[in-house]
């Protein structure tokens, strides 16, 4: 079952945690999810929407010394936490995190070579209008993928996971818990996927359904 509440941006009472969880994924998917990209890159620009704690795009600039990536969130805590995770590996040159909202990208049409997002798609109250936003700023030949796996959490040891929370941490992730926003939830299937992107310009794609997890690739035809 899907959230019955959708909070798009991750509250800032458990950014640190949600942090925590994604660090723990960097080796066992960033980086697979980055050596794709790099493979596939059809330019150097590229926009990160809903780029959290910051990992893929650091884990691609790790690996494409030309790139340049911004990353956009609405959390104003996760964006400094991606800033400070950049400024440690050395690639705040090359790094740019904003706040900024995907359904309302604040780029002008054509800007971007690749658009690429991991984990936001299932969040997303109106993802319809992101994925019409993504083809907007793309250049023409231009790529979005978009992978949302339910949860990258779910990749990890969640009893190694808990064990790294500290008391504020824990005491948030149940108070969420209790109010049930913190749901087991659910990626798009193929058909509903395909639904959303006949409803905007994009008319070359594909979709790799998997266990809970989608992979949508896009092009700017
Ligand atoms: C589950 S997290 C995934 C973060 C990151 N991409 C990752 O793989 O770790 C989803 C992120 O999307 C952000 N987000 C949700 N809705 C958004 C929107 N409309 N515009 C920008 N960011 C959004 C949330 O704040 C959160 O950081």
């Amino acid at each position: 079952m899907r959230q019955w509440i959708k909070i798009e941006r991750i509250p800032g009472v458990l950014a640190t945690a949600y942090e925590k969880g994604t660090r723990m994924a960097i080796d066992s998917y960033y980086s697979h999810v980055a050596d794709e990209i790099v493979a596939h890159l059809p330019g150097d620009r590229i926009l990160d929407i809903g780029t959290g704690p910051g990992y893929l795009p650091i884990e691609i600039a790790k690996k494409s010394a030309t790139i340049h990536i911004i990353g956009i969130d609405l959390s104003r805590k996760l964006l400094s936490v991606a800033r400070s995770n950049a400024d440690k590996a050395g690639l705040s040159d090359r790094l740019t995190f904003q706040l900024g909202d995907a359904g309302r990208i604040d780029f002008e049409d054509a800007s971007f070579d690749m658009v690429i997002s991991t984990g936001m798609l299932h969040a997303l109250k109106d993802p319809v209008r992101v994925i019409q936003e993504i083809y907007r700023v793309l250049k023409t030949g231009g790529q979005a993928w978009i992978f949302d796996p339910a949860r990258v959490s779910g990749m990890v040891d969640r009893n190694k996971w808990k064990a790294s929370l500290n008391l504020r941490e824990r005491f948030f992730l149940k108070l969420f818990q209790l109010f049930g926003l913190h749901k087991p939830i659910k990626t798009y299937s193929r058909e509903e996927a395909t639904a959303l992107i006949e409803q905007t310009d994009f008319k070359d794609y594909r979709i790799d359904a998997r266990d809970n997890e989608i992979r949508i690739k896009l092009r700017k035809a």
